[in-house]
């Protein structure tokens, strides 16, 4: 590999994160499409096809901080830790093999759209009354976050207070896997980890829900899997699904030509939030590690290597999708790789799909014009394709000649 090509990964991935990654993808898929980065400990894979291959070759697994954990010196340590590692090692996208496909299955049926979709909250209505409480809101904080915990709270079936308890726990789990130092991070994920345990016990014990329903029959085939899971599925929702909402108003925003397509096609609404889902993409990768020797786009990888697949990078190959940053609501979107691939694509992909559908069709509703009423700021992180805020303002729409 250049010096140029490490010189340019060092310094994406150390201290300034890029606001805008498109440019460091756009050079890595031209220049080091798998690049072997020293510093992250990790081979970058950017082209689509080789992401798509990759997270479909079964002799790369996913692996968490477990791993981690269990290797630190202190023996002290190691043992205070070790509910964190078993906390981690279940979530679903951390885990791999036979246990991996065992809980996959139990909750599979769950997420049938038949299944899940009586339970979930009215969002139209709902985004509708959110977008109709002020001319001026951020559509990430106001209108993304509150729509993303109803949905958490219509699954779990908590009341509020154990709602807010439960989103705390959540942000301070995600927050221990995103931290410049998560062993500074424990205390508070130590935390999170017995939050998740005890709730996911009281849950089932209580009966009646999605989320009891869903994880009694992950406890049936492992019973030490319950808490994982239940931090899968309100993470899963939480870190995402408001980015998603934001990234595709903002897409919209900017081009008014593919607003007015949106607008005047509802018909077409299911199709045209693939694209959106593709340009506004929030996990940014999926990481991997070879279990053996693989060869990824001409590129060895050694047993035990990590991988990240740039599932960002992949929607933006042009290889996949000509003119790959300019949002066109009617081009072919097979291949989108925003939820995955594999034995792990998102079992809420379809949950994930209608939310965003209803709440941009309440956010862009015939009866007001939205403008943008500020900056939108980009968040700076490898991980994550978001914003920091999406200032918006509601004005009444201009009647129409039929509206008499
Ligand atoms: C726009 C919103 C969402 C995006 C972009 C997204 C993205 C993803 C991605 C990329 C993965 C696979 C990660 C990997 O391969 O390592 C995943 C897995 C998963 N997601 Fe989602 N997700 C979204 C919403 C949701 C929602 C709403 C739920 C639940 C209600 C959910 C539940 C899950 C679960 C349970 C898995 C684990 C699947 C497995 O490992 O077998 N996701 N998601």
């Amino acid at each position: 590999m250049t010096s140029a090509a490490a010189e340019r990964c060092r310094a994406e991935l150390e201290g300034r994160a890029p606001t805008d990654p498109g440019p460091f993808y756009a050079w890595l898929r031209e220049n080091a499409p798998v690049y072997r980065h020293p510093q992250a400990g990790a081979c970058f894979a950017a082209r689509h096809d080789d992401v798509a291959e990759l997270l479909r070759d079964r002799r790369l697994v996913a692996q968490g901080p477990g791993a981690m954990l269990a290797t630190l010196s202190d023996p002290h340590e190691v043992q205070r830790l070790r509910p964190l590692r078993e906390f981690y090692n279940n979530w679903m996208v951390f885990s791999s093999g036979q246990s991996h496909e065992l809980v996959r299955a139990a909750l599979r049926p769950w997420f049938a759209s038949s299944v899940v979709s009586p339970v979930l909250p009215d969002v139209g209505r709902l985004a509708a009354d959110l977008t109709g409480r002020a001319a001026e809101f951020d559509v990430l904080g106001d209108l993304g976050r509150p729509i993303a915990e109803a949905v958490v709270g219509s699954l779990v079936g908590l009341d509020d207070a154990r709602l807010a308890q439960l989103l705390v726990w959540s942000d301070a789990a995600v927050g221990f896997l995103t931290a410049a130092d998560p062993i500074a991070a424990t205390t508070d994920a130590l935390d999170a980890a017995e939050g998740f345990r005890t709730t996911a016990a009281a849950i089932m014990e209580r009966g009646g829900t999605w989320a009891a329903h869903a994880l009694r029959a992950v406890g049936a085939v492992d019973p030490g899997a319950v808490a994982g899971v239940l931090a899968q599925v309100v993470t899963g929702t939480m870190e995402p699904l408001p980015q998603a909402i934001a990234n595709a108003a903002f897409a919209l925003l900017r081009s008014p030509t593919q607003l007015a397509s949106w607008r005047s096609a509802p018909s077409r609404h299911g199709e045209m939030v693939e694209e959106l889902v593709r340009l506004g993409c929030p996990f940014t990768y999926a990481p991997r590690t070879a279990t053996e020797a693989v060869e990824i786009g001409g590129v060895r990888i050694e047993a035990g290597e990590r991988v990240l697949a740039l599932l960002y990078s992949a929607n933006l190959d042009p290889e996949a999708f000509p003119d790959p940053k300019t949002l066109a609501l009617d081009r072919r979107t097979t291949g989108v790789l925003s939820f995955g691939a594999g034995v792990h694509y998102c079992l809420g992909a379809a949950v994930a799909r209608s939310v965003l559908q209803q709440t941009l069709a309440a956010l862009f509703a015939p009866t007001h014009e939205v403008r943008l009423a500020g900056d939108a700021e980009p968040v700076a992180s490898l991980g994550l394709h978001g914003l920091h805020q999406l200032p918006v303002r509601l004005t009444p729409a201009a009647p129409t000649p039929s509206d008499g």
